[in-house]
């Protein structure tokens, strides 16, 4: 049985102090919530070893939203897999269409993060989506599978259970537009059918695949309620601790 996992991506949102307080406020929320979600917060970069201080008593995990695939050197303004180990993460966001659309991440680099993330003992939550052109036009499942074939290439089936993939349809991403409950369905589906091809009908059956897209409280129980979403990436309602905590509860 797949537990549901809840995870917010801040994205470029809440300096330091405001962060301190969204965790504060979720910590709190989160005494009152049963153990049978997991539950990680994706602060940014300035962020982060704060967070982790004041996770350390909390079932809260800590994700960052990128992280470059070279160990060191001359990449100004990147950050490595070791120095988000160093401050306490235990997942890294990878892949999200908004690397990919603004800041050029192909198929390649991501597999590269990917596999850098996995040998430093990072989580990857490894985002794949279509975007409206290629959903009208028919595409979904192709641009869904190349994303898939390529960002994993090379990884083998032991790594596989390290690994979060979040179906992100971009047109949903922001736009308060949602997938219904049936078209996301049917992509996890056919996620979890392409992972049993790579892999093994065991990896398939386990592997974690999160809805993303304009998650909220008010549609977040009948995505979750599907029988292949195993969980949300939330971006906009994770900014505050109620929507946050209500798609929380949703998911138990
Ligand atoms: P959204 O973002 O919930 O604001 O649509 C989701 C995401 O980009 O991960």
């Amino acid at each position: 049985m797949r537990k549901k996992v809840i995870a917010g991506n801040w994205k470029m949102n809440k300096n330091l102090g405001e962060s301190l307080s969204l965790i504060k406020d979720i910590k709190l929320a989160m005494l009152n919530i049963s153990g049978k979600v997991d539950v990680i917060v994706c602060p940014p970069f300035t962020s982060l070893e704060t967070g982790a201080n004041l996770l350390k008593e909390s079932p809260v995990k800590l994700g960052a939203q990128n992280m470059h695939f070279e160990d060191s050197g001359a990449f100004t303004g990147e950050i490595s897999a070791s120095m988000l180990k160093s401050v306490g993460c235990e997942y890294v966001i990878l892949g999200h269409s908004e690397r990919r659309t603004i800041f050029n991440e192909n198929d390649e680099m991501i597999n590269k993060k990917l596999k850098k993330a996995l040998s430093s003992a990072l989580k990857p939550i490894f985002c794949v989506g279509e975007t409206l052109e290629e959903r009208e036009a028919n595409r979904t499942e192709k641009v869904i599978e190349k994303q898939i074939i390529e960002g994993l290439a090379g990884i083998p089936e032991s790594e596989m259970k390290n690994i979060i993939i979040a179906y992100e349809p971009v047109w949903a991403i922001g736009t308060g537009k949602t997938a219904t409950p049936a078209q996301a369905e049917e992509v996890h589906v056919f996620i979890r059918n392409l992972v049993k091809r790579l892999y093994s009908p065991s990896v398939s059956d386990n592997i974690i695949i999160q809805y993303g897209g304009s998650v909220k409280p008010d549609n977040s129980k009948e995505l979750l309620n599907m029988p292949n979403i195993d969980g949300a990436l939330v971006g906009g309602a994770c900014l505050k601790a109620d929507s946050f905590v209500e798609i929380i509860k949703s998911a138990c």
